[in-house]
């Protein structure tokens, strides 16, 4: 790291070149903040000064409004599986489009999307489609209630799934407020949640389990649900270790309570999500991004015990929802999966592998650096920290001493024309679409060594 002084230089200068470069985004962003905070719908996505606002995507490259051109490596966190614009998926999207786009009845390729994912994932018996993940973790955690008639959640700390009130507590906490590690304070994560939602949720610490044994144990009584990622993702793309897991599936079914699985991002690990790489199978599991094909979604599913539920012939819940199901998304679904096969997904992993290699042998060894790409399958993280990271804690205090690092890379990244996320500088391999041809071919490395050559060139201070 250079000095505090050099340091606030180069952050000078990447930001008067993003701005240099971006003047049309900056018309864009100030118009749209007229009519909508922050000039946009979506948090996780805004950066400071502000996004540059993108026009199009193809394949693996996104351009901008002012003609910027961008290695995408974040495939909108996850979604865009074959990159942007897939002639296969467009083609099916539109054949949906000309038959109209919604219906208010059920529809085959719904019936179609839910089989295949069926097949995949162990967990699955039956399924039901929603529009996001949000919506598929609160039904999961709704079905976990109904079904124990009991009430208590316990949740990760640092682990996020979503956006509705159950899930908003110790997602981002800071260190000064998230208190013993062994006994994570509850951390509100947004205002608005009322205190009696947030009594029925507990916090414990990911990885830690003799912890973890110990809050199970003070809320056996009242369990409901054990809601987990198996691999932590936007905290840091953590695995959990096998003996959590293990330890999560045996106490959940000797209490009678609901272990969930949300696989919203780690599904795209494998096949079958990281269910199947671990062999544990949860009792539901809540889905989302890339199985929609680029289009809106979300699915959560389970033992048909549970999930029987939902039949409107004889089932107690309710679960509609206007858009539910949405033709064009299980289209779009259908044949994303349709060319996604156990090769792809090797394929895909280890292109991440490759990343994760190439940046930490090429780039943060020679340089210097002291930081990690961490990562499975085909999802990367950044820490700037050269001690293991296995929990949500090691991952915020190595983010915290380096301060605005990861935000100079990102502005540094942009400007050099690669896409990745601000936060944790998360990275996803490139999918793999010809540029030129427009035509599904093998996935490249190339991009992935134009990256590696600009991180080393942003890190060489
Ligand atoms: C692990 C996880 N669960 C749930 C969600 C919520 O999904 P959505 O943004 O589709 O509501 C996300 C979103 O990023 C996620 O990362």
């Amino acid at each position: 790291m250079p000095d505090k002084s050099t340091f606030a230089e180069y952050l000078e200068k990447a930001q008067v070149d993003y701005r240099f470069r971006t003047l049309r985004s900056m018309e864009l962003y100030n118009r749209s903040r007229r009519h909508m905070p922050g000039g946009d719908t979506r948090t996780a996505v805004f950066f400071l000064p502000y996004p540059s606002f993108i026009k199009s995507g193809q394949g693996y490259i996104l351009r901008d409004v002012d003609g910027n051109q961008y290695i995408d490596h974040l495939n909108n966190y996850t979604v865009q599986i074959h990159g942007h614009n897939h002639p296969r998926i467009r083609a099916a999207a539109e054949a949906q489009l000309s038959r109209g786009t919604s219906f208010g009845a059920p529809h085959d390729k719904q019936a179609e999307l839910a089989g295949i994912l069926c097949q995949r994932f162990p967990s699955l018996e039956k399924l039901r489609f929603c529009n996001s993940g949000t919506e598929a973790t609160m039904f999961s955690i709704r079905a976990a209630r109904a079904h124990t008639a009991k009430s208590t959640i316990i949740k990760m700390e640092g682990i996020y799934h979503g956006t509705h009130d159950t899930v908003e507590t110790s997602v981002f906490p800071s260190m000064d407020q998230a208190g013993d590690f062994n006994r994570p304070n509850p951390i509100p994560s947004t205002p608005g949640v009322p205190q009696g939602v947030r009594d029925h949720v507990k916090i414990a610490p990911f990885n830690n389990l003799a912890a973890t044994k110990q809050i199970i144990e003070q809320n056996r009584d009242d369990l409901a649900a054990v809601i987990v990622e198996p691999v932590m993702t936007a905290a840091g793309v953590i695995p959990a270790d096998p003996e959590y897991l293990e330890y999560l599936r045996g106490i959940t079914r000797e209490l009678g309570a609901v272990l969930i699985f949300d696989e919203v991002v780690t599904s795209r690990m494998s096949l079958g999500g990281v269910q199947e790489m671990v062999g544990i199978t949860p009792d539901l599991t809540a889905l989302g991004k890339y199985i929609g094909g680029g289009m809106p979604i979300g699915a959560f599913g389970g033992s048909a015990e549970i999930m029987d539920m939902f039949s409107p012939a004889g089932g107690c819940m309710s679960h509609s929802g206007t858009f539910n199901g949405h033709p064009v998304s299980m289209a779009a679904g259908v044949e994303t999966l349709d060319m996604l096969d156990r090769t792809a997904f090797e394929r895909l992993n280890k292109l991440g592998h490759s990343f994760r290699s190439m940046i930490n042998e090429d780039v943060f060894g020679p340089l210097g650096v002291r930081a990690q790409a961490k990562g499975v399958g085909s999802i990367s993280y950044i820490h700037y920290t050269d001690r293991p990271v296995n929990n949500y804690r090691d991952a915020k205090r190595a983010g915290e001493a380096v301060g605005d690092l990861p935000y100079l890379v990102h502005l540094g990244l942009l400007n050099h024309g690669i896409w990745i996320a601000e936060r944790g500088n998360t990275l996803f391999p490139l999918p793999w679409i010809n540029k030129q041809s427009n035509r599904p071919s093998k996935p490249s490395s190339k991009p992935l060594l134009k990256s590696c050559r600009c991180w080393s060139r942003i890190l060489s201070f």
